[in-house]
């Protein structure tokens, strides 16, 4: 399969890493903010299929991009999903093919499953108060994390108590939401982690928790990977949840 990497920064990398471990793969266009306005479509088609991990402000333009080119796209890249019917709509008419997801780890996506089954126990146990961290490396653009939003927005469904998030930046856990019916979303900024979201029920008496922690980006880049295997013959907008069994 030939790959062109839009956004060749910590996952362009950790993709490009993991393609050179089979042969099969090649890496035929690396993009970056230097070369992205001189990358042309015919360029672009030299790829079987485009990975795309850059950042919220260029994703939608990337997308869109790859649809006129008649590419299919695989973006990893969170904090643009407030404009997913436009992206749906500019696939259908461009007949293009995308898989998006806020997060691409096989672990991750088991941790959704456990936590849309978790918020379905919880549903008639309203003594217990929900609560949602994620920590993540500094340089990270958006908070909170496309996966905690994930995983908040499944939660809501089965809550009884819980109406929508809000976002707390660094603060000390369990501080108390402006409205009863919020759910807090704790976003913490420390060096060098790559990934660690937990979700928890705390009552006056207990607490259960279920945790996620990514070791390194590994993780993300193979489900990318394996996402563009999937893609690369196929038309349509899915998510990673859509084609996790069949890969
Ligand atoms: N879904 C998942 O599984 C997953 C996993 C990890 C990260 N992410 C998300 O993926 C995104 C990228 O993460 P990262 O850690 O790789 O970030 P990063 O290290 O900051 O790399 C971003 C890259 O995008 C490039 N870029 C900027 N503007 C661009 C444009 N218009 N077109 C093409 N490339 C452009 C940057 O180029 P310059 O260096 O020239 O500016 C850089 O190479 C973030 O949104 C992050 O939250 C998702």
């Amino acid at each position: 399969m030939k790959i062109a990497l839009l956004g060749y920064g910590k996952m362009g990398k950790t993709i490009e890493k993991c393609l050179l471990e089979n042969q099969e793969h090649q890496v035929v266009l690396k993009i970056n903010s230097g070369n992205r306005n001189s990358i042309t479509k015919d360029e672009l088609r030299t790829a079987d299929v485009a990975i795309e991990f850059s950042q919220p402000t260029a994703a939608i333009d990337n997308i869109r991009y790859c649809f006129e080119a008649g590419v299919p796209i695989v973006t990893g890249t969170t904090g643009w999903y407030d404009q997913i019917e436009s992206v749906k709509q500019w696939c259908s008419e461009h007949n293009g093919a995308l898989v998006y997801a806020s997060n691409f780890s096989i672990g991750v996506n088991l941790f959704f499953e456990l936590n849309k089954r978790l918020s379905l126990l919880m549903k008639p146990r309203k003594e217990y108060e929900p609560f949602l961290t994620e920590i993540h490396h500094t340089q990270k653009k958006d908070a909170p994390s496309g996966t905690a939003i994930t995983l908040a927005s499944d939660l809501l469904i089965n809550s009884t108590t819980k109406s929508r998030w809000v976002n707390i930046k660094d603060t000390p856990p369990h501080s108390k939401a402006a409205n009863p019916d919020e759910l807090i979303i704790l976003s913490r900024r420390q060096d060098d982690v790559v990934g660690n979201h937990s979700v928890e029920y705390r009552s006056a008496e207990d607490r259960i928790e279920i945790r996620h922690e990514a070791f390194s980006r590994d993780g993300f880049a193979k489900g990318a990977l394996a996402a563009a295997g999937w893609i690369r013959n196929r038309k349509g907008c899915y998510t990673f949840s859509d084609i996790m069994e069949s890969i």
